[in-house]
């Protein structure tokens, strides 16, 4: 098969494509899926750069990927083949739906074989159908991203549908943040968005967000605070973490929940404890999501209608480029590579 084999830490150069790859052989509980399309997220740069914890090489990257059963092995529904599919990137979750199993968690795509090819194999439990009616490169663009925002946004964010909560989210023009625009956008909340550029907030605008403010003017808080009125925003999601997390708990609403799944501009040097405990803030952390709400977000996604937004599409023998263009930062939208055209 055709892959993209990241073969050692650096620059775009370690992504290497290859056409002759063994293809997978699926296990006892496993699946072969071929592949239509992949798609990126911000982990697999962080991983080529070497910014990523217990990275093993060399490996297949993606986490992001849609495809058709070809093969099942033992002990599997035979049913399931020829079957279109979403495959959920959090392998092995475990029990609990409150915490993974560290022992066994995995996130698909480093270190086990990612979508970056044309063949995968993942456990059958993985799995969830696809519509027909999506196309290859907007279904591969779901995964990660969106089940990173449902369960930011309404297992720990505490949204809820109709509850007519407003939603504040930073750093718009990132994947998980435009999914969670349109997920809580859907269920009735008032989304405010946050944005280093103007025309991804007017894109975002055009997307459903109520409100935008650029995180590069010096007085972006209070202008946050002035557009969203009241008290300020009942829930935060945010990625961006650094300085912007002492002031996204100074903007949230007193009893309000600032929901965090990462820190693009590193550690947070100072958090003002005292707004935290005297605003009743809930400071939550999140990571992912478990096999129930990968279901309820896909079947959320299905049943209003709603699709990702794909801003690039390019082929997977230029996954090099993707990155590329990941790292300049300038995307609204999925960057999505195709492997069946
Ligand atoms: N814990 C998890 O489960 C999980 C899952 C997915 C991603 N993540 C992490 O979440 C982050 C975003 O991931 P992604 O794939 O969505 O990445 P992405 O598409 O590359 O988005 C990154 C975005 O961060 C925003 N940003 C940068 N500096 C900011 C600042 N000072 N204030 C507010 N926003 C800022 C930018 O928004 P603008 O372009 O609008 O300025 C940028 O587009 C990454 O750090 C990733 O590792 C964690």
């Amino acid at each position: 098969m055709r892959a993209v084999i990241l073969q050692g830490v650096g620059g775009t150069e370690q992504l290497v494509y290859d056409d002759h790859v063994a293809d997978p052989q699926p296990g006892p509980g496993q699946v072969r899926i071929r592949l239509q399309a992949a798609a990126l997220n911000h982990r697999d740069v962080w991983i080529r750069r070497g910014l990523y914890a217990g990275i093993t090489l060399p490996v297949i990257l993606g986490s992001d990927g849609v495809g058709i059963v070809e093969a099942v092995g033992e002990r599997v529904d035979a049913s399931l083949s020829g079957k279109r599919v979403w495959i959920n990137p959090s392998l092995s979750w475990g029990s609990d739906p409150r915490i993974p199993d560290y022992s066994i968690w995995r996130i698909l795509g480093m270190p086990d074989p990612g979508t970056y090819a044309e063949a995968i194999v993942v456990d059958a439990a993985q799995v969830v159908d696809c519509p027909a009616d999506w196309t290859s490169e907007t279904a591969a663009a779901l995964p990660l991203a969106g089940l990173t925002a449902w369960r930011a946004l309404v297992s720990r964010g505490g949204l809820k549908e109709g509850g007519h909560q407003s939603v504040f989210v930073t750093g718009i023009g990132g994947g998980v943040s435009q999914m969670a625009l349109q997920i809580a956008s859907a269920m009735g909340a008032k989304v405010y968005v946050s944005s280093s550029s103007d025309a991804k907030l007017a894109d975002a605008m055009a997307a459903g967000a109520t409100g935008g403010v650029n995180y590069r003017h010096e007085d972006w808080v209070g202008r946050a605070r002035a557009m969203i009125g009241g008290d300020g925003p009942d829930i935060v999601i945010d990625s961006a973490a650094g300085k912007t997390l002492d002031d996204l708990v100074d903007l949230v609403r007193p009893g309000g929940r600032v929901v965090n799944y990462g820190q693009t501009t590193g550690p947070c040097p100072r958090l003002e404890v005292r707004r935290l405990f005297w605003k009743q803030v809930d400071l939550l952390g999140t990571t992912m999501g478990n096999a129930e709400e990968f279901q309820a977000m896909t079947d959320f996604f299905v049943s209003r209608k709603i699709r990702p937004v794909v801003r690039h599409v390019l082929p997977l023998k230029d996954a090099a480029a993707a990155h590329e263009l990941m790292e300049s930062g300038e995307q609204f939208g999925k960057i999505v590579l195709s492997i069946d055209s």
